[in-house]
C-alpha cells in the first residue's frame, strides 16, 4: 500500500516548507518537490498543513478510579482521539498496593490489546514502593518498553507514595535511564481543606477548586524538583496548572537541573470561573483543578520559554450521573473530564490562530516533545524518511463548534461546549493508513498497536 500527499505545507517542530510525501506501507519513504511516483492513493494537500500525528503523554483510558472507571475505553478513546489527529496516547498502568507491576500491566495489556484504532504505551504509577517493586523496574524499562515512572503526591487512601518511596523509586529509575513522572499536589494539605470546607457545610464542587489552592501545587513542585536533583533522576512533572508552580520547575536552570513539564489544554484555554456554575460545575472538577487568568498567561508564557514542552490532555471522563455521586458532596465527585479529541484543534485555534504560539511550538507541544521525551523519537513526533507514517491533513480555515451531541468521547457532556474553533483535521494517517477522512473513519479497532518505547536522549 503507498499513498502520495501532494503540495502540503509539511510543518515539523523545527521546518516548515513545501513539499510531496511518498509513504509506502507504516513509513515515509521519500520526501521532495514534485515526487515522480506512483502510489495506490494521491491526496492533494494543496493549501493544507501537513504535521506529525499528535502524541497525547498523559490519558486515563477505562482507568479504575474512585469507585468506577473513566468512560471512554481503549475502542471509543483512541477512534476520538484518532477524530482529532493523535494518533498515539500514553496511557497509564497503575499498581494496586500490595500487588507487582507486572499483574497490573497484563491487566492494562488485556484491556487495550485488539482494542485501540490508534498506537498506545504506557506509563506505571508506582503506588507501592517496596523490595518486591523495586526489583520490577529494570525488567520493565528493559524488556517492556516502559521507561517513564508515574507517582502521585496526592490521593492518600489510593495512589500517593510518601517522600521516602518516592526518593528509593528515583534512585532505582536512575540507575536504568528511566524518568520519574509526577502528579504534583500536596495530597495531605489537600485533604486537610476537603476535611475543613465538609465540615463547615461546604459542600459544592466550589470547594473542590478552593481546597486545592495554588501553594499545594507548588509546594510539593518543588519538593518533587528537589528530590530529583538530590537522586539526579530524570523528571517531569505531569498536569501543570499555576504560575508559582512553573517557577518551582523555571528555577531549577539555576543549578543546571533538567525538569521536563506538561501542562493540558483546559488550563490553557478555561479558567477558575467554571467553578462559579453551582453543581454544573461538576463538570470541571479535575485535579488539579482549573486556575485562573493569570496562571493561564504563565502557562503560556512558560510554554513559549521551553519550561513547559508538551501539552497533554489528562483525559479522563465520567459520565453525568457519575458526576452526581457527588451532589452533596464535592469529594465524591470522580476527578476528571473528556478532552481526548480536541487537543490539536483547540491549540491550533486558541494558540496559532490567536497568535500565542508558532505553528512550530505547536507541532513541538502536541507531538515531538512528548515522543523525545518518552522515547519514541524519531520513530514517532516527526514526519521524516524513515519514521512511522503518522500525519495530520489540517485545513486551517474550517470552522467549527465543539458540542457533546457532535464528539467522538464516550461521555454525555463537553468540558468546551459552544467552544468555537478555526481549523480542523481533514484527513489523518496512522502508519500509512487513512484513518480517518472528512469525519469518516477507514480503519478498524485493533490496528493501533503497542509501542514500547526506548530510553532516549531528552534533549528538547
Ligand atoms: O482529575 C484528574 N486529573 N483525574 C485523573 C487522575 C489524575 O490525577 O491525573
Ligand atoms: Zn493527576
Ligand atoms: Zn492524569
Amino acid at each position: 500500500m503507498s499513498i502520495l500527499i501532494k503540495n502540503g505545507r509539511i510543518v515539523t517542530a523545527t521546518d516548515d516548507y513545501v513539499a510531496d510525501i511518498y509513504i509506502e506501507n507504516e513509513t515515509v519513504a521519500q520526501i521532495g518537490k514534485n515526487l515522480n511516483v506512483s502510489a495506490d492513493e494521491v491526496i492533494d494537500a494543496t493549501g493544507k498543513l501537513v504535521f506529525p500525528g499528535g502524541i497525547d503523554p498523559h490519558v486515563h483510558l477505562e482507568m479504575p478510579f474512585m469507585g468506577s472507571f473513566s468512560s471512554d475505553n481503549y475502542e471509543t478513546g483512541t477512534l476520538a482521539a484518532m477524530h482529532g489527529g493523535t494518533t498515539t496516547v500514553i496511557d497509564f498502568v497503575i499498581q494496586s498496593r500490595g500487588e507487582s507491576l507486572r499483574k497490573a500491566l497484563d491487566e492494562w495489556h488485556g484491556r487495550a490489546k485488539n482494542n485501540c484504532y490508534g498506537d498506545y504505551a504506557f506509563h506505571i504509577a508506582v503506588t507501592d514502593f517496596n523490595e518486591n517493586t523495586k526489583a520490577e523496574i529494570k525488567e520493565m524499562v528493559e524488556n517492556e518498553g516502559i521507561t517513564s515512572f508515574k507517582t502521585f503526591m496526592a490521593y492518600k487512601n489510593s495512589l500517593m507514595i510518601d517522600d521516602k518511596q518516592m526518593v528509593g523509586l528515583m534512585e532505582e529509575v536512575k540507575k536504568y535511564d528511566g524518568i520519574v513522572t509526577t502528579h504534583a499536589t500536596n495530597g495531605e494539605v489537600i485533604d486537610y481543606l476537603v476535611a475543613k470546607n465538609l465540615k463547615a457545610g461546604n459542600t459544592s464542587p466550589l470547594y473542590h477548586y478552593l481546597s486545592q489552592p495554588e501553594i499545594t501545587e507548588s509546594e510539593a513542585t518543588g519538593r518533587f524538583v528537589d528530590m530529583a536533583h538530590q537522586t539526579g533522576v530524570n523528571s517531569y512533572v505531569v498536569h501543570m496548572t499555576s504560575a508559582d508552580a512553573v517557577d518551582k520547575v523555571r528555577m531549577t536552570a539555576r543549578r543546571n537541573q533538567k525538569v521536563f513539564a506538561e501542562t493540558c489544554v483546559q488550563y490553557l484555554v478555561l479558567d477558575a470561573s467554571v467553578y462559579e456554575k453551582g453543581i454544573e460545575s461538576a463538570k470541571w472538577v479535575m485535579s488539579p483543578p482549573i486556575r485562573e487568568k493569570k496562571d493561564q498567561t504563565a502557562l503560556w508564557t512558560a510554554v513559549n520559554q521551553g519550561v513547559i514542552q508538551t501539552v497533554a490532555t489528562d483525559h479522563c471522563p465520567f459520565m453525568w450521573d457519575e458526576k452526581l455521586r457527588g451532589k452533596d458532596d464535592f469529594s465524591k465527585i470522580p476527578n476528571g473530564a473528556p478532552g481526548i479529541e480536541h487537543r490539536l484543534d483547540l491549540m491550533y485555534s486558541e494558540g496559532v490562530a490567536k497568535h500565542k504560539i508558532t505553528l512550530n511550538k505547536f507541532v513541538d507541544l502536541t507531538s515531538t516533545s512528548s515522543a523525545k521525551i518518552f522515547g519514541m523519537f524519531p520513530q514517532k513526533g516527526t514526519i521524516a524518511v524513515g519514521s512511522d507514517a503518522d500525519i495530520v491533513i489540517f485545513d486551517t480555515e474550517k470552522k467549527h463548534t465543539i458540542s457533546a451531541q457532535t464528539h467522538h468521547h464516550h461521555c454525555d457532556y463537553s468540558a468546551y461546549e459552544g467552544h468555537e474553533l478555526t481549523g480542523k483535521c481533514e484527513t489523518v494517517i496512522i502508519r500509512g493508513k487513512v484513518s480517518i477522512q472528512n469525519d469518516k473513519v477507514l480503519i478498524n479497532k485493533g490496528y493501533g498497536k503497542y509501542i514500547k518505547r526506548n530510553k532516549a536522549p531528552r534533549i528538547v
